[in-house]
């Protein structure tokens, strides 16, 4: 089945308006082509508004890289789904790896997270991975698949939900699994979807982990990556198009 690739770009706790403005800028001229992939960036909060306005009515798309489960209330600092919405976005990155340790995010956390971007019409991107510690010890599909049923929300759809296979150990590291690994585990994890879900078959599953134009087309080759996530290339327009280009 062929499945139109996503390629996301998580610019983390970087960039300033200039910069995110000249960088979106040159990615939505590329996307007024038509591709044959969807492109997303995800900038901090704080840029999503000025980074949805220069996108424009194009089809860059704008997501956020986090949000609280409940639509409003007294949760300083936090930022609801329905406010990404309401900023233009169409997505959010729910339970990045860095989530889950700087802040100690569970799996029901995640959930209710992504429930709350189902609930305010955007897709969410669901973030699963092993450490290495955990792959050493060979545990590794019973880390993801416990982290897949778990955070999984309810109502999931291949349209409003797509699952980032991110190895914490590969994650800005310059350090990828092999092609074998990648494969075996993007496998595990579509059986796993097809278990769950009506449509599991259809859903995107993402790798993510130092993803760069020199081993895109390698990674994003293998059945069943159907896009990636992408951290520190993401930040460079030319890099981070290379690597579309070899979806
Ligand atoms: P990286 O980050 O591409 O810099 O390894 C990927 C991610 O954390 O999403």
């Amino acid at each position: 089945m062929s499945i139109r690739p996503l390629i996301a770009g998580n610019w983390k706790m970087n960039l300033a308006t200039a910069d995110a403005v000249s960088l979106t800028g040159r990615l939505a001229e590329h996307m007024n082509t038509p591709r044959n992939y969807d492109m997303l960036v995800c900038p901090p909060h704080v840029l999503i508004g000025k980074v949805a306005e220069t996108a424009g009515k194009g089809s860059l798309m704008v997501g956020g890289q986090d949000c609280h489960a409940n639509v409003s209330g007294a949760h300083t600092g936090d930022v609801a789904a329905e406010m990404l919405k309401d900023q233009g976005c169409g997505a959010v990155i729910v339970g990045h790896s860095e989530r889950r340790t700087d802040h100690g995010e569970s799996d029901a956390t995640v959930k209710a997270k992504a429930e709350a971007a189902l609930r305010a019409g955007l897709t969410a991107i669901v973030c699963v991975g092993e450490t290495e510690s955990e792959r050493d010890e060979g545990i590794e599909q019973k880390i993801v698949g416990g982290q897949v049923a778990g955070s999984l929300p309810d109502g999931a759809t291949s349209e409003n939900t797509v699952i980032a296979y991110e190895p914490v150990w590969a994650i800005g590291t310059g350090k990828t699994p092999t092609v074998d690994d990648v494969r075996v585990m993007h496998d595990f994890i579509r059986n796993q979807l097809t278990d769950l879900m009506s449509d599991g078959a259809k859903v995107r599953i993402l790798y993510g982990g130092s993803v760069k134009p020199g081993n895109a087309a390698e990674l994003l080759g293998v059945e069943h990556v159907n896009g990636a996530l992408v951290g520190g290339a993401s930040l460079k327009a030319e890099d981070f198009i290379g690597i579309a280009e070899a979806s």
